[in-house]
């Protein structure tokens, strides 16, 4: 089997893919052979013996494409280790219960997967690219607009997920 790692992403506005580079820069760090793909460039998964999947939450579900990869690559996708991230900006919203809706809403969104490690951080709103319908609903949803990227807690957990996912940059097979 390939040693290699794939990081795979969805992204619309750019801060998700910032993220997943993040997490790949780690294992490359850590010594391992790291892709980091956006999931619409991806046509197989053949050979990777361990996959990072994320995405960004938009009106309450994690971007489509996630659930696309998830269903496509199932078969393979079971048999090897698998993290997953959402990048939302749920962490900043008073309300508690809306972290528990996004990371209701990444499990979904896995289904029938059920990942070794799940993390859901916050991400990045540029007031710029909203339109008037679109201000209106983060407004009813409380989520606030500005870069809210933890890169220190990002790199930790990618840090700690090679003994999480029982991989090592040695072991080939
Ligand atoms: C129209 C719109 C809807 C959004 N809906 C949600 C949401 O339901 N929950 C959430 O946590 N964040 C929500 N966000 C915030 C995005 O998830 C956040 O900006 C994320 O970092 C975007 O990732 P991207 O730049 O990779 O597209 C929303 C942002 C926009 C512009």
């Amino acid at each position: 089997m390939d040693a290699r790692i794939l990081v795979a992403y969805a992204t619309r506005n750019g801060s998700t893919a910032e993220i997943a580079r993040a997490i790949g820069k780690e294992f490359t760090t850590a010594g391992f052979d790291v892709d980091v793909d956006e999931i619409k460039t991806i046509s197989t998964i053949a050979g990777y013996r361990a996959v990072i999947i994320g995405g960004p939450l938009y009106m309450g579900s994690v971007d489509g494409a996630v659930g696309k990869f998830t269903g496509t690559y199932h078969e393979h996708l079971q048999k090897v280790p698998v993290a997953a991230f959402a990048a939302g900006l749920a962490p900043k919203n008073p309300d508690p219960r809306a972290v528990e809706q996004a990371m209701g809403a990444l499990k979904k969104s896995l289904e029938p997967l059920t990942p070794v490690e799940l993390a859901l951080f916050a991400g990045k709103l540029d007031p710029a690219k909203v339109n008037f319908l679109m201000r209106k609903f983060l407004e009813m949803a409380k989520i606030p607009a500005g870069d809210f990227r933890d890169w220190d807690l990002i790199t930790a957990w990618a840090r700690g997920l090679p003994e999480k996912m029982g991989i090592s940059p040695a072991q080939k097979d």
